[in-house]
């Protein structure tokens, strides 16, 4: 019997946060592909299945571990071409589902931390899974899922801070359920990247930004959070949220490096700094009478050649490793006889570190 006949892919908006990781799949399964316990014997592991069949407390949880699991390997497998049996997914002592190889399957990896095994995260609401996978040793992620349909009622008092209710006081009314659900859902996505999911208390996942127009919401870890990762302090979470039907949806993927450092998608205003500052470099001998602001046109203001402007491309290539297609940029405005402004490239690469058409995150949806 096979399990996997419908899988339609969907890729994550240009924009969103989740670039520039491009081995990155998201699946959502809306339903069981096929019964509960056909489905675990075609998929779980021996050991999986053990833990399955012995599961206590009610068929629901059963059903949605499950359901998770199915999810979870089927965007492991979008990654590492495995069989679902020889990917296991097991919880560590906090519950952060972690990935392993058995089977022939361990020889696809040789040796642990490999940048093979993904780092994966799972969530359940109603009936549907969701999981994201990331390939890269220390690559954190972290994902949510609420439905809207679920009871809601009054939880803005416990969940969110005063700072935090403020910011949906001034939404209109019709789209607060939806933004309080997905400022819960960044919450959520940052405890399970941190792996401890919110023991250190809701209000420490302090919500210090909600930018509706790409759905990206910042979070800054507070107290016992940042206790759990002191590596984050200073540090602005980018999730990103969106709204699917009647699901909200949360990602956050981050490289948690060992020497302590921490990369994550840049917010536009950091594209801009950045920007502005290698302008400033490149430019350091060209004596403007004026200091080079934003809107600062590259050719017939900054008197840039067609090379100086490869040589900023590369540099802003170099600087995100991520490929953009900055060649098509340049010929669209030669042929334009259009100039381009810094905000402008600031907009266009805030635009590509989301991911281009073909190389960037991608969301299965399991129907
Ligand atoms: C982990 C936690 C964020 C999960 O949220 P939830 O809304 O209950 O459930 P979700 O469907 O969103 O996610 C469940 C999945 O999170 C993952 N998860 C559990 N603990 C995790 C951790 N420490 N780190 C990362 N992921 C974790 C698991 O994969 C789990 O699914 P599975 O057990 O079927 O594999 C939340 O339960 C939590 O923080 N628990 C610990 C503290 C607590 O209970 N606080 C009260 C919160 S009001």
């Amino acid at each position: 019997m096979a399990y996997d006949s419908s899988v339609t892919q969907m890729r994550m908006p240009a924009g969103c946060p989740l670039g520039p990781w491009p081995e990155s799949v998201c699946v959502r399964l809306d339903a069981f592909p096929c019964e509960p316990s056909a489905l675990a014997d075609l998929i779980l592991s021996p050991g999986e299945g053990k833990h399955w069949r012995s599961m206590p407390g009610v068929e629901k949880r059963r059903r949605e571990w499950l359901l998770g699991r199915c999810a979870a390997k089927e965007a492991v497998r979008a990654l590492v071409d495995l069989p679902p049996k020889e990917i296991e997914i097991v919880a560590d002592p906090y519950g952060r589902p972690q990935v392993r190889y058995c089977g022939a399957g361990v020889h696809a990896c040789g040796g642990s931390p490999d940048p093979r095994v993904p780092s994966v995260s799972i969530a359940h609401s109603q009936g549907t899974a969701v999981a994201l996978a990331v390939l890269g040793t220390d690559t954190r992620v972290g994902v949510d899922l609420e439905s809207l349909t679920h009871r809601l009622e009054d939880f803005e008092a416990i969940a969110f801070s005063p700072d935090e209710r403020s910011l949906l006081a001034a939404m209109q009314r019709d789209l607060r359920q939806e933004w309080a659900l997905r400022m819960w859902c960044a919450k959520e996505a940052v405890g399970k990247a941190l792996g401890r999911g919110l023991t250190a208390g809701l209000l420490a996942f302090h919500i210090t930004r909600v930018d509706r127009a790409s759905g990206t919401i910042e979070v800054a870890l507070r107290d016992g959070a940042l206790a759990q990762c002191p590596q984050l302090r200073g540090k602005s979470l980018h999730v990103y949220t969106a709204r699917e039907s009647d699901f909200v949806f949360s990602a956050i993927i981050y490289r948690h490096y060992r020497n302590g450092a921490v990369r994550m998608r840049p917010s536009r205003q950091e594209i801009l700094n950045y920007l502005l500052q290698k302008m400033g470099e490149l430019t350091e001998d060209w004596d403007y009478p004026d200091p080079v602001r934003a809107e600062s046109k590259l050719f017939t203001e900054l008197g840039f050649e067609s090379l100086d402007a490869v040589v900023l491309c590369t540099a802003i290539q170099e600087h995100y490793q991520t490929p953009m297609p900055f060649a098509e940029l340049l010929a669209e405005i030669g042929q334009q006889q259009r100039d381009l402004s810094i905000d402008e490239l600031a907009d266009f690469v805030n635009t590509h570190l989301g991911g281009p058409a073909g190389t960037g995150s991608a969301t299965r949806r399991v129907q």
